[in-house]
């Protein structure tokens, strides 16, 4: 006699029906940023870049809503969207420019240069936000900054070759501080060169997070919905991907039948898997059933802090409004 055993827990499959199950019997709403797993992508409500995530969140109506990013993402859901109970699969999926960017030190340096309007990437912890003027994304920055007073003085933190970049684009004088995306920062000029003359007819699509002497080889530079939209958009059929591996899911679900290809930059030490953000990864089918099932970890902010926090959060949904300028 056959007797058909329960598929194993760990099953993607299983783990997937489950996850999609419980989703509906909680009413939740599953946000996910593009540098997910493809399988958590796949069972996204939504999937975006972080401007794009910050709006879904503020415009949910669901009782809850499941972060599929990292912490200082889930933060601004919470943030944008207090009414609703925000949970996030691992709490210690942090980012390197978040960490090297303490609150304290923050203050010190906007002390230090009084006079000066704080433009933060977001980034950042909820701590940092609070003590900012306005934040800001890869794809509203230049939008954003172009809107203040020419002479306004600026200080830009954390990433310093996302501010490198914005202060080239913009003419723009910005202070910078000096943290770095640790996934972005390592990506090889040399492997790059190499691959740019293996595929002499590709396109190379970067994110302003990389360091100057990759954005230098880059045909587009922009935030991963951008990069995204240039690789649907161009006619090239071969595209070298100097950003976070996770989002090629996209670009191949997007670009399917069109026989486009799209290989990633590889890192520093020769291995492609190295620039996988470990952050991003922490969150896994597994942990995130189990976030479902038990209703945590669960994303809390003291009332004050969150609303010092949504000051400078508002004024970037308001000034990111008008059209984005090219290769935002
Ligand atoms: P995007 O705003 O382009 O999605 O970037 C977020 C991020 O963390 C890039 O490393
Ligand atoms: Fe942070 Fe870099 Fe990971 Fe983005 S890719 S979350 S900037 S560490």
């Amino acid at each position: 006699m056959r007797i058909d055993l329960p598929p194993p827990p760990s099953d993607p499959e299983f783990l997937g029906a489950e996850i999609l199950r419980l989703k509906r019997e909680r009413g939740a709403l599953l946000l996910a940023h593009y540098y997910q797993e493809p399988e958590i992508q796949d069972l996204a409500d939504f999937v975006g870049d972080s401007l794009e995530l910050a709006r879904a969140a503020q415009r949910a109506h669901a009782t809850t809503i499941v972060f599929c990013g990292v912490r200082f993402m889930a933060e601004v859901a919470k943030i944008l969207n207090p009414e609703a109970e925000v949970l996030i699969p691992d709490l210690e999926a942090g980012c390197s420019l978040e960490e090297s960017c303490q609150p304290e030190e923050f203050a010190r340096w906007r002390q230090a240069h009084p006079g000066h309007v704080a433009v933060t990437y977001i980034n950042c912890s909820a701590a940092v936000k609070a003590l900012s003027d306005v934040i800001v994304t890869s794809s509203s920055a230049e939008t954003i900054i172009r809107k203040l007073p020419p002479d306004q003085p600026i200080l830009f933190a954390p990433d310093r070759h996302l501010g490198a970049y914005l202060a080239k684009k913009t003419g723009r004088p910005l202070v910078l501080w000096p943290g770095t995306c640790i996934v972005h920062e390592q990506f090889s000029q040399e492997a790059l060169v190499g691959l740019k003359a293996l595929h002499p007819d590709a396109l190379v699509a970067a994110h302003p997070e990389c360091p100057e002497a990759i954005l230098a080889l880059a045909d587009h530079v922009g935030s991963t919905s951008s990069i995204l939209r240039f690789v649907r958009e161009s006619e090239a059929t071969t595209f070298l991907v100097a950003t976070e591996p996770g989002i090629i899911h996209q670009m191949e679900k997007q670009t399917a039948g069109s026989g486009k290809r799209f290989i990633p930059v590889p890192g520093a030490s020769g291995e492609c898997s190295c620039n996988n953000c470990p952050y991003m990864k922490r969150n896994t089918l597994a942990n995130l059933l189990t976030c479902l099932r038990e209703g945590r970890p669960r994303l809390e902010l003291p009332e004050a802090l969150r609303l010092a926090a949504l000051r400078p959060l508002q004024r970037m949904l308001e000034l990111s409004q008008s059209p984005p300028p090219s290769g935002d």
